[in-house]
């Protein structure tokens, strides 16, 4: 069975996506087989790996009336179920479903991902029912932070989000961890808000920073992840880092994680 984690946070724009896609890739460098997932309507992962978002593929895993789930190949050892502007069709509709619904899509998703290792939920910004859904499903949530002090901020209400599903709707969902992104070891701030994280969240964030970088910017226009855009470069290292401790984490039971 595949480890499905949640890449999330309620805030925009501070890394869901490049870190669902480059993580992805990451552990498949290390032997892993990956399914992504692209939960957002935006459908950015899907347009990042050159596919197409106008058809809503993860759209059949949520629907009542089953039907094949499109998984296409997009390297050896990844695949994608694309996301698109189908998905914002069904918001309304999923957020009124109750466990018995929660249930067949958790089904549903594990026999889809039953040939792969991971499969990573990335997840829209927002409070949505789409966001909801990948955390009621998963079985663990990656959190990525902007390293700013907004999104720090912002982590707080996630966690405590994830602690309500916990409760209520997925007594399995765990945090594996925050990952600070968009660092800038140029900057004070970045080193005072991953300080602040810390001293607040414990062990909960990942001793992984990922840096700003251009190159992450950029490997999508190539329909690739930055490991295979500039494998050399300290982004592609970042996410090789990452992917080692979401590991040690997941499978060696290492983390003194709560
Ligand atoms: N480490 C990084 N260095 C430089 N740019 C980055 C980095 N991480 C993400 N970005 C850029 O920041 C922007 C937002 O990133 P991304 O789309 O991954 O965030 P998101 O949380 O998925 O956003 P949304 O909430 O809209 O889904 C993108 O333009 C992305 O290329
Ligand atoms: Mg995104």
């Amino acid at each position: 069975m595949p480890v499905i984690l949640a890449v999330a946070n309620q805030k925009g724009g501070v890394g869901k996506t490049t870190t669902t896609l480059n993580l992805g890739a990451a552990l498949v460098e290390k032997g892993r087989k990956v399914l992504l997932v692209d939960l957002d309507p935006q459908g950015c992962l899907t347009l990042a790996l050159g596919g197409r978002a106008d058809e809503g593929g993860s759209r059949a895993l949520f629907e009542q009336a089953e039907r094949p789930v499109a998984v296409s190949e997009v390297g050896e050892g990844l695949a994608l179920v694309a996301g698109g502007v189908e998905l914002a069709e069904i918001e309304s509709e999923l957020g009124s479903g109750g466990q018995a619904q929660r249930q067949m899509w958790r089904q549903r998703l594990r026999r889809v991902g039953s040939k792969y290792d991971y499969v990573l939920l990335d997840c829209p910004p927002g409070l949505g029912a789409l966001s909801l859904g990948g955390l009621q499903v998963c079985d663990g949530v990656l959190i990525p932070m902007q390293c700013d002090y907004l999104a720090l901020r912002g982590v707080a209400l996630i966690l405590r989000v994830i602690e309500l599903v916990r409760e209520n709707q997925n007594p399995r969902v765990r945090v594996v961890g925050i990952v600070p992104t968009l660092y800038d070891r140029r900057t004070v701030h970045s080193d005072q808000v991953v300080a602040a994280a810390q001293e607040r969240f414990g062990e909960l964030v990942f001793n992984t920073h990922i840096r700003h970088s251009a190159l992450i910017k950029k490997s999508p226009v190539a329909a690739s992840s930055v490991l295979a855009y500039a494998p050399r470069s300290a982004a592609a290292q970042d996410y090789r880092d990452l992917a080692e401790e979401v590991i040690a984490h997941v499978e060696k039971g290492k983390s003194k994680r709560r």
